[in-house]
């Protein structure tokens, strides 16, 4: 089975089996990564942004307009932003790594 690992707030590493046709999302609240989720993965929110490793980056599915915007209000942006209910684990992704932001804003309840 893949793996991938979340690298936490406190920077401390995070190493789970990461089921194949799962999101990252999904994955992290298995296991009680704290990735919040608030829309239930369906790309309305962003407080399941993701930092994605570098390496992994090009390996991963484009974004969606949708994601894209999404993403642009997401704290704590970065060049390999990503939401993690819009990447879906798969093989080729055994060893991802992805980052937790410092904090997320949640624009279902901030409004
Ligand atoms: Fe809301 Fe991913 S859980 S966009």
């Amino acid at each position: 089975m893949p793996r991938m690992t979340f690298i936490l707030q406190d920077g401390s590493c995070r190493e789970v089996d990461a089921p194949a046709g799962l999101s990252v999302l999904e994955i992290a609240q298995r296991n009680g990564v704290e990735l919040e989720g608030a829309c239930g993965g369906s790309c309305a929110c962003s407080t399941c942004h993701v930092i994605v490793g570098e390496a992994w980056f090009a390996k991963l599915e484009p974004a969606s307009e949708e994601e894209e915007d999404m993403l642009d209000l997401a704290f704590g942006l970065a060049l390999t932003s990503r939401l993690g209910c819009q990447i879906r684990m798969r093989e080729a992704l055994d060893g991802l790594v992805v980052t937790l932001p410092a904090a997320t804003r949640n624009m279902m309840v901030d409004q």
